[in-house]
Order: structure tokens, then sequence, then C-alpha cells
């Protein structure tokens, strides 16, 4: 070996640009909104569902769309045996596919299912945007009525409010069916052909290519222009069909029954291709220039597009990062008993017993004196420290000592757990 290889042995190695180790304290908030949402996906009847962190390319192609920025500039890619293989981008393209592939069409509908994972996009890292993120989301397969819309954001809606967020808006869209889409098309090209010199070069190419990708357009003077008024009503009205108008309708009327604010944003498109109908996004003033931390929509092709039968769908993704940046204090989990000893075997026993009716107990393995060991259960944060010595291992006896109060009485195992209170629950649902 080289020295410059064995000193380069020797270099701390560093995570790669736009990852991050969630650890501590951190990953102790992270595994209570992950549970929070578990509880509340499946008391609303959603099912888990894991699929793999690579697809084939393909799939993101025809899913997500070869025009957007996603695939076109975004994805990992690699070959493995002259296959193409991209690590998952979003969710929605790999749980399609397994809808697909493990015949789900056959299943009572709708059929609803929930994911958590990370997702991978090569992007530029900033505040709110990293190359790993984590999305928690929601599909629901088998209806296309505002009715399953409103589910769905009522959900997300709910969620957040447990969660306490901040200076949440709900934007809702409505972008109508391929067809419309070629309406669409006709109609802004036309009211926008004589502006087409003073668009950014983006959008000249957009103007071609994909028509609606300019109306996410971050240029002053391209935003300007498609703030006309005569622009404005033809996308809030002129160009969607009488049904996805609609529908647009219903589901507004039922997001007012249920009280939950949003705001129609007629610029609201998307940055992925497989929308119809219904797309909305949920962002926080709270967050900086990354400022949404949900986005979903209604998909209703893409299931037939990815070879599955006509089937309608609708669902969300939450980025896990953004997300847990907004929320604040969470209910800790209290250690409950820590366990002083000297006997081993007993301790775990004891453990065995408390652990089985949900309580958090820590058994000390240091082998240090009982003083030190008490010392540990307090800078722990224990409640009670249970002292099982040799005297008290054979006296089928414990010591349980109260650390806040320093009260300490002596009584025996039998009766320690007949008087046991509840363990306590860290969440209700
Ligand atoms: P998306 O809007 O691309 O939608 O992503 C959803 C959420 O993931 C965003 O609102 C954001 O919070 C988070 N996110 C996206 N990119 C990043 C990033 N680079 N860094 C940090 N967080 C990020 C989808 O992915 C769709 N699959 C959602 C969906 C489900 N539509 C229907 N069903």
């Amino acid at each position: 070996m080289s020295s410059t290889q064995s000193k380069s042995r020797k270099e701390t190695l560093q995570r790669p640009k736009g990852t991050q180790d969630i650890f501590g304290a951190d990953v102790e908030r992270w595994e209570y909104v992950e549970s929070l949402c578990r509880l509340q996906f499946q008391n609303a009847g959603y099912q888990e569902i894991r699929t793999p962190i690579f697809e084939s390319t393909e799939l993101f192609e025809r899913g997500v769309g070869e025009a957007t920025d996603i695939v076109n500039k975004e994805m990992y890619t690699f070959e493995k045996s002259e296959r193409r293989l991209s690590l998952r981008p979003e969710g929605t393209a790999g749980v399609v596919r397994a809808f697909v592939e493990q015949g789900m069409s056959r299943w009572a509908k709708p059929v609803k299912l929930y994911y958590l994972g990370p997702m991978f996009r090569y992007e530029r890292p900033q505040a709110g945007r990293q190359r790993q993120f984590h999305q928690i989301g929601v599909e629901m397969f088998g209806l296309d009525t505002p009715a399953s819309d409103a589910e769905v954001i009522l959900m997300a809606m709910r969620l957040f409010e447990k969660l306490g967020l901040p200076g949440l808006s709900l934007e809702v869209n409505n972008i109508g069916t391929p067809e419309c889409r070629e309406r669409f098309k006709t109609g802004f090209k036309a009211l926008t052909q004589s502006y087409l010199s003073q668009l950014c070069a983006d959008c000249q190419t957009r103007y071609n290519t994909n028509p609606l990708r300019m109306l996410d357009c971050k240029n002053e003077t391209c935003k300007a222009i498609y703030a006309q008024p005569d622009v404005k009503t033809f996308l809030e009205t002129d160009f969607t069909s009488p049904e996805c108008q609609a529908h647009f309708a219903e589901l507004s009327a039922i997001l007012d029954a249920l009280k939950i604010p949003y705001c129609r944003n007629p610029y609201l498109v998307r940055g992925l291709d497989y929308y119809t109908k219904t797309v909305f996004e949920i962002t926080s003033n709270h967050l900086g220039a990354q400022n949404a931390v949900c986005g979903g929509g209604r998909y209703n092709r893409l299931v037939e597009d990815l070879g599955g039968p006509e089937t309608p769908a609708v669902g969300w993704a939450l980025g896990m990062e953004r997300l847990m940046s907004l929320v604040g204090e969470l209910p800790k989990r209290e250690l409950d008993y820590y366990i002083v000893t000297d006997r081993h075997a007993a301790a775990f026993a004891l453990a065995d017993q408390l652990r089985a009716q949900d309580y958090k107990v820590d058994v000390d393995l240091s082998g240090k004196g009982f003083g030190k060991q008490l010392e540990r259960a307090s800078k722990l944060g224990a409640r009670q420290a249970v002292i099982l010595g040799e005297s008290e291992a054979q006296a089928g006896q414990i010591q349980l000592k109260n650390l806040q109060s320093g009260e300490q009485t002596t009584l025996s195992q039998t009766d320690f757990f007949k008087t046991l209170a509840p363990a306590k629950k860290r969440f209700n649902g």
C-alpha cells in the first residue's frame, strides 16, 4: 500500500452533500411523528406498502414524465447488467407499479395505501432541499370523486393541526385532463404569443415543449405577463371541461362545509406530469423559499399508463425534513424505571416483565457501586429506581426509590407488580 493510500485511509470521511445523519433527540422526534402518522393512517383504513428504493428508470420516465426536471435532470441513474435503474425520486410511481404488478385492482375499492421512506433528487442543496430526503405519503385508488380528494386533503390538514404546524396555507387548483390541456396549450399560446420575445429563455422553450410549466416560472417579467386578467380568467375556468369544473366545484363545497380554509391558485401546476383535475399544496410561511410541506393531487391515467386497468387515484406526500423543522416541542417518553443492580440475571427477568407491560426500563450494566448507579438514573431522568442487590434478590424483594421525592420503600416483587400504574402512552392517536 502506498503512503498516500494509507494516509487517505486515515482521513475522516464526510457524508455526501445534501444528505443528513439523523440521530439523538432528532431521531426520537422523527420516530414520534412517524408513529403518529402511521396511527392516523391506520385509523382511516390505510395500509402500509414498502416498495424498492430503486426501480427501472423507465418507470419514472413513463410515470413522472420524461420532460419533467425530476426525470430529466435530477435522477440518480445507474446501469447494472445492461439494465437502467434509478433511485426513486418520489413514491407514487413505485406504488402504482406495485398496485398493477400485485393485482391490487382486484381488491375491494377504494384501495388505500401509505408509505414512508427516503427519496433521492440530484438538486442543488439549500435550506429545505436535500438530495436524500424523506417522504410520508398516501395514495387512494379506485374512485374519481371530489369526496375522495377531500378525504386525503382533510387527513393531511388534521395531521398538521395535531402536530401544531404554524403558518399553513392550503392551495388547490384544477388542471383538467390531458384533453383539457390540449385546449390549454392552444388558448394559452394564443394569449401569450405576442409576448414571446419578452419571456425568459426557459419559458420560450417551454412554450413549445410543455406550456403548462410556464406558469411555474419565477422570472418577474414572465410572472407579470401571466398575471394579466385575461390569462387569469382563462386559467381559472375556460380551459377545463364542464365535468372537471363540476368536480372542482364539489370539492370546494366539501372543503367549505368542513371549514378548511384554502385558496385557489390558478398558477399551481406541480412538477410531475401525471396529475389530472385536482392538484394541491400545503405551504408554511415559517419555511424559506422551499415552503411546500406537502403536495399532491389526482392522477386518473397513471395506472393505465403503467399497464394496469383504468383506475382513478389521488394522493399526496409530505417532506419529513421540512415538516420536522416546523414541529415544536414534542412529548418525550420518560424512562419509567432504572434498575440498580449487581444481580443481572434477576434484573433482566424483572425488566422483561416490566417491558412486557410497556414500561420503559433500563438496566445498569456498569458494575459500579449503587451510589454511582443512582446518580446515572437521575441523570437519565428516570422516574423511579428499582434497587435489586443480593439481599433483595434472595428475599424476592426490591427497593423502590422515587427519584423526584427521594422516598424509598422496600416491597416484595409480587406487591410491586400488583401496585403498578398503567404505563403512560406517548399519544392516544
Ligand atoms: P412533490 O411535490 O415532488 O410530490 O414532493 C412532495 C413533498 O416532498 C414536497 O412538498 C416537499 O415537502 C418534499 N420534497 C420534495 N423534494 C424535496 C427535496 N429535494 N428536499 C426536501 N424535501 C423535498 C411528490 O413527490 C408526489 N409523489 C406527491 C404525490 C403523491 N402526488 C400524488 N400522490
